[in-house]
This record gives structure tokens, sequence and C-alpha cells, in this order.
């Protein structure tokens, strides 16, 4: 008798067991019919600005992502958390590349396209990477998600950018003039593609040169270079996505240890243009010409 009523357990549970699973293997496949009809999304991931005038340059890529891929949902997340905390206190707020993407994956879409804003393949670009690998094979999760390129990936990328450079330059600078580009610059090994822009730039135009805030060609490489060739006035230009924080101080700022003072300071009368690139169409392209080759995979 108590044999018999174990084995009916033991079957009852089998039943209950197995029941539940395909039950389960059902709402899936139901869910999974939900989402596929969905198109690709477009996360936006840029390391962010708190600056509200650089906020333009963001709105102009925005434009332009939309123009290119009318269907497709564009998100934006900000990578830097100082950034997020400030505009949250202001009432804005913006999420993280991980936080955006689960409530992507929450809204049952299967297939993101993640387009970095960066310039250069730096350590925000591999982090992001890094993260989003860690949401791929989740179970109900994304069928596919890739990241597409920073702007200056590619030795293409680095000859679009030299010759988008030479239509940006101020019209009423004189060719004796410099024109000093100021990039983010980086400890990370990539550092090494703002020295390949320096040449690339120098073959157009040997007054147009590449410096960095964090990394080199630095600005006494810069402030020695002009200085040898005789350069009496420099036009100097963020080599940024956005005007922001360093674009307004680092560079054109009044405090003693800004580039526009330093150089002043050196004889060298300076000409600030407070500009990001991503307000140039010359330089959205660099990131759309990468997120075009993403959404290309994303069928
Ligand atoms: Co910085």
């Amino acid at each position: 008798m108590l044999k018999r009523m174990i084995a009916c357990w033991i079957v009852l549970g089998c039943v209950l067991f197995y029941g539940s699973m395909a039950l389960a293997g059902a709402h899936g496949d139901m869910d999974r019919q939900r989402a596929s009809g969905k198109g690709p999304a477009i996360l936006l991931v840029t390391f962010g600005t708190s600056i509200p005038s650089a906020q333009a340059a963001f709105a102009n890529i925005e434009e332009q992502v939309k123009a290119a891929f009318p269907d497709a949902p564009v998100k934006w997340a900000y990578t830097s958390y100082i950034i997020r905390e400030k505009l949250a206190k202001s009432g804005q707020h913006l999420d993280s590349p991980e936080v955006a993407l689960a409530k992507l994956m929450d809204e049952g879409h299967k297939r993101v396209a993640i387009q970095s804003l960066h310039m250069i393949p730096g350590a925000e670009f591999h982090d992001l990477k890094v993260n989003a690998d860690a949401f791929k094979g989740m179970v109900d999760g994304f069928e596919r998600l890739l990241v597409g390129y920073p702007a200056l990936s590619t030795s293409e990328d680095l000859t679009k950018a030299a010759d988008a450079v030479m239509t940006i330059i101020p019209k009423e600078r004189k060719k004796d003039e410099a024109v000093v580009l100021m990039g983010h610059g980086t400890h990370h090994p990539s550092n090494a593609v703002y020295e390949a822009m320096m040449y690339r730039l120098q073959r157009r135009d040997p007054n147009v040169f590449m410096g960095t805030v964090e990394g080199g060609p630095t600005l006494d490489d810069i402030k020695e270079m002009l200085l040898e060739r005789g350069v009496k006035k420099a036009w100097l230009m963020p080599f940024m996505s956005v005007a922001g924080d360093h674009a307004v101080n680092d560079l054109a700022g009044d405090e003693n240890d800004s580039w526009k003072s330093v150089l002043t300071e050196a004889g060298i009368e300076c000409a600030p243009v407070i500009k990001g690139l991503a307000e140039y169409d010359a330089f959205t392209d660099l990131w759309l010409d990468h997120l075009k080759v993403v959404m290309g995979h994303m069928r």
C-alpha cells in the first residue's frame, strides 16, 4: 500500500513538473512571437555632458540618426555617473547603458544596435563592449546586440575626419595662422589615434595641430611646434563630440593653465571656437557610418 502511494506521488510529481515546464515553454514562445514583431532599437551611448549649450551636439546627432532610421526607437545612455547625478538634481533622468539595456529587454526588444558616440576606441568604449556582452545569452533576452565603433576607429575614419576638419576651419583663418585642435586624450593605448590624426592633419595643412588634455601630443608639444614655426595666431577648437567642460574651461578659460592662457603667454594670439564636433554634419557622418554597418546586421 505504502509503496503504491509513493509511486503515485512520484508519478503525480513528474506530471506536475513536466507540465509546468511545458507551460513555461509555451509562455516563452508567446513572448518571443509578441516581441519578434518589433524592429531593431538604437541605443546611443556617450560620456554625457551637463552643459546645456553642449546639448546642441547631441540634438544634431539624434536628428541625423532618426532621419537615417525613421522606424527605429532611439534611446540615450550616459556612461558618466557624475554627469547623471548632476542632471538628476535638475530633474533630468539619464540612464546608464546597463539600465537602458535592461529597459529595452523588458520592453521586449530582441535586436538592439548600440552606437558608441565616443571619439576613439578607448577605455569607455571597451567598458561598454564588455557590459553589452554581459547582456548576451540571457533567457528570452536579445537575439542581436551589437556595438558600433567610435568615430575614429579605422584608417578610413582618420581620412574622413582629417577631411572634415579642413571643412570646419573658420573662413577668416589665414594660411600662416595655426589651428590647434584639443582632443581628450587617454592613458589607454588607443591614445595613439591622436598621434595618427596629427600626421593626417599635417599632411593636409602643416599649420593644423592635434593636441590632447590627458594624453599626447601634449600642450607643450604643440607650443614648441608653434614657436618653431613662428606662428603668431592660433585658432583653438575642441576635437570632442561636445563643447563641454574641457572646451569651455581647459581650452578657452581664463585660468592660467588653460590652452588659451599658456599660448597667449608664449606670444601667440588665440581665437577660440567653442563648438562640438557633433554639431557639424561632416563629423556626425563618422558615427552614422558605423551605425549603418551595425544596423545592416540587424535583419
Ligand atoms: Co575629461
